[in-house]
């Protein structure tokens, strides 16, 4: 264990979203910034990697000087650099770990590549009501959809996943399907607000054989055919997709719960921001006496503080890496991390 004052600068690159979050040992989240690349994609209808890269260039240096001026730090006072290393875009994750790895030498302290959906899981714990471990925790992003039994931090078993698309995947090209702008998830379930819920009804799938995987790419096509045949009625398709989306992530949270007997349920990642997500899963969790943690909603989608604090307990616990080199891991499971 170190005993000093920890200081640890994290930054995010990994797919649209330039993050970087200063994480204090004594104070907790002291500073984070975002720049969101949303602009640059849209006329694209979905993230162009090469863009991303290029932006992250740009955006990462000014954000990491506004953050520390903003929370009062020198360059010299941070004592690790953590960034995120994978899963994403290879392009972009090496402009985080180029600037990590590099800021990291001249500084002469560590760096250290984090998970990305670890840092999703680990998000909310930035906040002062915490989940206590172990605990079943439900990661929904736009590349991910995992149910992972968590004993501590770094020891994960991956309980489920998608076999196919992310559940924030499928809103996307729903959303798309629907004519709606990029990025589609909150697109769709604004106009979702305005549907009727039964008008139509869409399939839950998988939850009608046992076992804890996902499949949502039928659903988004299911919502192009009936988009076919109802093409004045968008609100209310909208509807029945996020019905049957939420419902289906419900019910296996609920058989993730009784089948490991643990109380406690994390909800993270870019669709955990879902309203009708989290009332329907805060319903079965009262229902089976369960506590359920999100992370504040300015931290559910891709952001610099959650790498901070995912590296700031990885230095707390002595794991540093002082090659400086600049490694990425585009495709890393979550199951592969050491525990701290
Ligand atoms: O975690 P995140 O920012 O990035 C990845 O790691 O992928 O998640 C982004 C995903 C996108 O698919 C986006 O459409 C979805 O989260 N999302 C939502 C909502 N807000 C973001 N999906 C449904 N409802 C929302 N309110
Ligand atoms: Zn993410």
């Amino acid at each position: 264990m170190v005993n000093q004052r920890l200081l640890t600068l994290g930054i995010e690159s990994s797919c649209d979203e330039t993050g970087v979050g200063i994480y204090s040992s004594e104070d907790g989240l002291i500073s984070h910034k975002l720049f969101s690349q949303i602009e640059l994609h849209a006329e694209y209808g979905g993230v162009v990697p090469e863009l991303a890269s290029r932006d992250h260039i740009q955006r990462a240096l000014p954000l990491i000087k506004e953050a520390l001026i903003d929370s009062n730090i020198r360059l010299e006072d941070l004592t690790g650099i953590a960034y995120t290393a994978g899963p994403g875009l290879s392009g972009a994750l090496l402009v985080g770990g180029s600037i990590a790895q590099s800021l990291a030498w001249g500084l002469g302290i560590p760096a250290l590549g984090v998970h990305h959906m670890e840092g999703h899981l680990l998000a909310p714990l930035l906040q002062s009501d915490q989940p206590q471990f172990p605990f079943i925790a439900l990661l929904v992003s736009g590349g991910h959809t995992l149910l992972v039994e968590v004993t501590r931090i770094g020891e994960y078993k991956i309980l489920g996943q998608s076999l196919d698309d992310a559940v924030g995947e499928a809103f996307d090209k729903t959303a798309k399907i629907l004519g709606l702008g990029y990025p589609g998830g909150p697109a769709l379930a604004k106009l979702a607000n305005q549907g009727v819920k039964g008008r139509f009804n869409f399939p839950r799938p998988m939850t009608d054989r046992p076992g804890l995987d996902f499949s949502f790419s039928g659903l988004k096509t299911f919502a192009r055919n009936t988009y076919i045949n109802f093409p004045k009625e968008k609100a209310n398709i909208a509807k029945a997709f996020e019905v049957a989306a939420t419902e289906t992530l419900t019910i296996k949270c609920r058989r993730a719960l009784e089948q490991t007997g643990l109380k406690t349920l994390v909800v993270a990642g870019g669709v955990s921001a879902n309203i009708s997500l989290r009332s329907t899963l805060n319903d079965m969790a009262k229902k089976l006496d369960v506590d359920v943690f999100y992370p504040a909603h300015e931290f559910c989608t891709d952001n610099g503080a959650m790498i901070a604090l995912a590296g700031h307990f990885r230095f707390l616990s002595g794991q540093r890496n002082d090659h400086y080199e600049i490694s990425i891991k585009p495709r890393w499971s979550l199951e592969e991390l050491q525990s701290v």
